[in-house]
């Protein structure tokens, strides 16, 4: 995220033009089947995509993407490779706002997005002014349910809103980095708490990441120590529990982490910005400790970053974040592509976790 810090700074006003968007309601066509086997690299070709985050919906088989400086959505069908970008009132095109974070609840059908005041990142937290949002939207009805000022709730004393989760009991977890906190809205949407946040800490200081869950456990990537936390979300309030790592492995400045559906919760993989993927393995999927497997790394042009390991059908793949773009309108602002690669690095992992089963690379177990 520093990163972002670096390439991007106050932008001017945009003026924005509105494009025509593609027809695409997969709830028509896919809903309630099976995802059909989806596999190997894509390239998803939207002006100014600069996708950051994303999530793919297993229910309705599509990919929505978190686009980054235009702060659009984008949905995102890998069968028919076909996207509709979806803007939002105030948010799309407002240049001291980005969305990147979205995160799909399988059991509502419903799509969490964070909106975050782009200030916090772009400063490395001197600045964490500004609103952050807290979306929850209907893919469906194309209606926003609730949209929460998170900054509202914060005071602006913590911010850099980045990351969600969901509960089995479909509350959500607002992940911020500048410093370490997590806000939690109740399923209704009606009340919003901060469910662990530590403000003793100086907010210039680069926390927590993202976020990822199996069952009732919460699991974040910590930069201020370079460790993975984990907490249980049937507490009031979230206490951090360290995961030992074996053998140990530090990471300095990530983003988004995500456990692979294809591992049914045993993998873990984190962006580490400017380095690629660590791959860490709990095979009780309980996450008290891990073992670290390896590191699945970029070595492609410098321009591209790994924001983001997700799964999209039965591949997994790296979000690449083209940050080496020169914007438009100036650092921290869209630049000029129109084609946005998703790399399939499935056969990576699948290589890592072979390799530690059976032994073949030498290292001693333990
Ligand atoms: C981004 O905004 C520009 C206009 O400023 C528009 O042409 C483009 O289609 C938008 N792309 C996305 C993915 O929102
Ligand atoms: C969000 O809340 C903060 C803090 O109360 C406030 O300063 C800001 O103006 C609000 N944003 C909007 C768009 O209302
Ligand atoms: C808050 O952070 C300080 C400094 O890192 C640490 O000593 C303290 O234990 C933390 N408190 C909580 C409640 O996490
Ligand atoms: C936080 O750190 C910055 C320097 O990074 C310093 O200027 C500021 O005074 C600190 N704030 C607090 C409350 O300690
Ligand atoms: C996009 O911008 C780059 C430099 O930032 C430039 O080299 C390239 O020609 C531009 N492409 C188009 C299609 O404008
Ligand atoms: C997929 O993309 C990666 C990254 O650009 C590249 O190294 C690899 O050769 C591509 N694979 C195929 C089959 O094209
Ligand atoms: C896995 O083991 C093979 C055989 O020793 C080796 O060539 C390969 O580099 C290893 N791969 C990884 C990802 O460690």
């Amino acid at each position: 995220m520093s990163l972002k810090a670096s390439l991007s700074l106050l932008s001017v006003a945009l003026f924005p033009i509105l494009t025509a968007c593609v027809s695409l309601n997969p709830y028509i066509e896919s809903r309630g089947r099976k995802c059909p086997p989806f596999s190997g690299n894509f390239t998803v070709s939207a002006y100014q995509l600069y996708p950051e985050n994303g999530d793919f919906d297993f229910n309705n088989c599509v990919l929505y993407t978190g686009n980054l400086w235009n702060s659009s959505l984008g949905v995102y069908d890998p069968y028919r490779n076909k996207i509709k970008v979806v803007e939002f009132e105030g948010i799309t095109h407002n240049p001291d706002l980005h969305l990147g974070g979205v995160q799909y609840n399988h059991n509502t059908n419903l799509l969490s997005i964070v909106v975050d005041a782009g200030a916090a990142f772009n400063t490395n937290g001197q600045d964490i002014s500004g609103t952050n949002y807290i979306i929850l939207w209907d893919p469906r009805s194309e209606k926003i349910l609730y949209q929460h000022n998170l900054t509202t709730l914060t005071q602006g004393k913590y911010g850099a809103f980045q990351d969600i989760e969901h509960d089995p009991d479909d509350n959500t977890y607002v992940v911020g980095t500048f410093p370490s906190s997590i806000v939690k809205v109740s399923k209704s949407g009606k009340k919003v708490e901060p469910w662990y946040v530590n403000t003793s800490v100086n907010h210039t200081v680069a926390g927590y990441g993202g976020l990822a869950t199996k069952g009732w456990t919460l699991i974040t990537n910590d930069q201020q120590t370079g460790s993975l936390y984990r907490f249980d979300m049937r507490a009031k309030r979230g206490t951090p529990t360290l995961i030992k790592v074996t053998p140990p492995h530090r990471f300095a400045n990530t983003d988004a982490i995500q456990l692979p559906r294809r591992y049914k919760g045993t993998v873990l993989l984190v962006a580490e910005l400017g380095i690629g993927f660590g791959v860490y393995r709990d095979k009780k999927a309980y996450w008290e400790e891990a073992e670290f497997l390896g590191l699945v790394e970029w070595k492609g042009d410098p321009g591209f970053f790994l924001t983001a390991p997700l799964q999209v059908g039965d591949g997994v793949y790296a979000n690449l974040e083209p940050f080496g773009d020169p914007g438009l309108n100036g650092p921290g602002t869209a630049g000029n592509r129109t084609d946005f690669l998703y790399w399939d690095i499935t056969a990576k992992v699948d290589e890592l976790l072979k390799n530690r089963t059976s032994g073949k690379d030498g290292v001693s177990r333990t």
